[in-house]
């Protein structure tokens, strides 16, 4: 089922969380929303719930206009980080619980019930364990058993909000690579929100980035990391280090000195490189920085280094066999980067306008 969500906005006491919206997505698409604490995520998920109502603008399911929908009519499946399973009923209960609390007429028989309970758990590979409580199971067959109740209805469009949040890095990640699996085979359309990033670059189809009530981009993972449309987007997805710079004659500078790097733009912006695209040692040119700090990550060295009198930080990523002692200049040149016009017009870079100035 496709949702089109066409120019929603919604104040809380006059107060704007969203600011007008618009967002499409596919029909078995895999849309991750992500972005920082009330940048809006939970608040458009209930709006495609039919759990708020927009204050403006439409929300459409295929053709239809769902503000004429009920929450039962929409047929969305839910699920949240905390989402209490029913502590006093049994795993295939739980599951089975949406159809059991269908009007008569539209309820199936116990026995109908209980098989499509039962085909679920297996679906989630919770097979075996119909008969437990909640509380008999690990926070990962938890959420497996919430995803089931809310895949019971036989959901058009499945709403998770930060579905593994509460779970440890190594059952997250089974999780979702879990999730996607079941997914492709499913085909439901699915808006995942959450906090973690790796998360929504892995799994999703597509990213949308949130600030403050606004859609920054929604784009396939690659886009997202590779081409942001914005600085926020940039400095959000990823690591990244920002350095402002002026653009003069095609050249940037940073604090009046030339960076020996070239851009087809004039004027003050922001320049955002991350730590492993940059060359780093004698002859790399252009920029020098003191080494203050490094640690290990994964299979890199990440060192971290002040520029200038500002004491502008920024990282960028050795071998790990290279050591670097604090205290050292190193000589560095970002080997890509982007650039973000400055502030004009009274706008702050954050929202400066989507365009790519250079992209070495
Ligand atoms: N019921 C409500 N009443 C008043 N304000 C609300 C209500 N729900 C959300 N808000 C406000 O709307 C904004 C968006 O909130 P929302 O819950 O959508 O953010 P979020 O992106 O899900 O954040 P988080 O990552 O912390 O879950 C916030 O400023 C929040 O305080
Ligand atoms: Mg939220």
């Amino acid at each position: 089922m496709e949702v089109r969500i066409e120019a929603v906005a919604k104040d809380f006491d006059r107060h704007p969380a969203l600011h007008e919206i618009d967002l499409a997505i596919a029909s078995g698409e895999l849309a991750a929303l992500v972005g920082p604490s009330g940048s809006g995520k939970t608040t458009l998920l209930r709006l495609i719930a039919g759990l708020e109502t927009p204050g403006r603008g439409r929300i459409l399911f295929g053709e239809e206009d769902a503000s004429r929908l009920s929450v039962q009519a929409r047929r969305v499946g839910f699920v949240f980080q905390h989402y209490a399973l029913f502590r006093h009923m049994t795993v295939l209960e739980n599951v089975g619980f949406g159809l059991s609390a269908r009007p008569r007429a539209l309820r199936p028989a116990r026995a109908e019930i209980d098989r499509r309970a039962r085909e679920l758990l297996e679906l989630v590979q919770l097979g075996g364990l119909e008969k437990r409580y909640p509380p008999q199971l690990s926070g990962g067959q938890r959420q497996r058993v919430a995803l089931a109740r809310a895949l019971a209805i036989e959901p058009r469009v499945l709403l998770l909000d930060e579905p593994f949040g509460a779970l440890d890095a190594q059952v997250r990640r089974d999780l979702r690579r879990w999730l996607r699996e079941l997914h492709d085979r499913t085909g439901h359309t699915t808006v995942f929100v959450t906090h973690d990033q790796e998360e929504a670059l892995e799994l999703a189809d597509r990213v949308v980035v949130m600030s403050q009530g606004r859609i920054e981009q929604a784009a396939t993972p690659d886009e997202v990391y590779d081409r942001p449309a914005t600085a926020f987007v940039h400095g959000f997805i990823g690591e990244s280090s920002r350095l402002p710079v002026r653009v003069e004659g095609g050249e940037v500078f940073l604090d009046d000195r030339p960076t020996g790097l070239r851009a087809d733009w004039e004027g003050p912006a922001e320049l955002f490189f991350r730590p492993h695209q940059a060359l780093v040692g004698d002859g790399a040119g252009g920029l020098a920085g003191m080494v203050t700090g490094g640690r290990r990550i994964a299979g890199v060295r990440r060192v971290e280094l002040e520029l200038g009198a500002a004491h502008r930080r920024v990282e960028v990523d050795l071998p790990l066999a290279q050591s670097c002692a604090p205290g050292t200049l190193l000589a560095f040149r970002p080997t890509a980067f982007r650039l973000y016009p400055l502030a004009g017009e009274g706008r702050p870079a954050d929202r400066a306008p989507a365009r790519q100035l250079a992209h070495g």
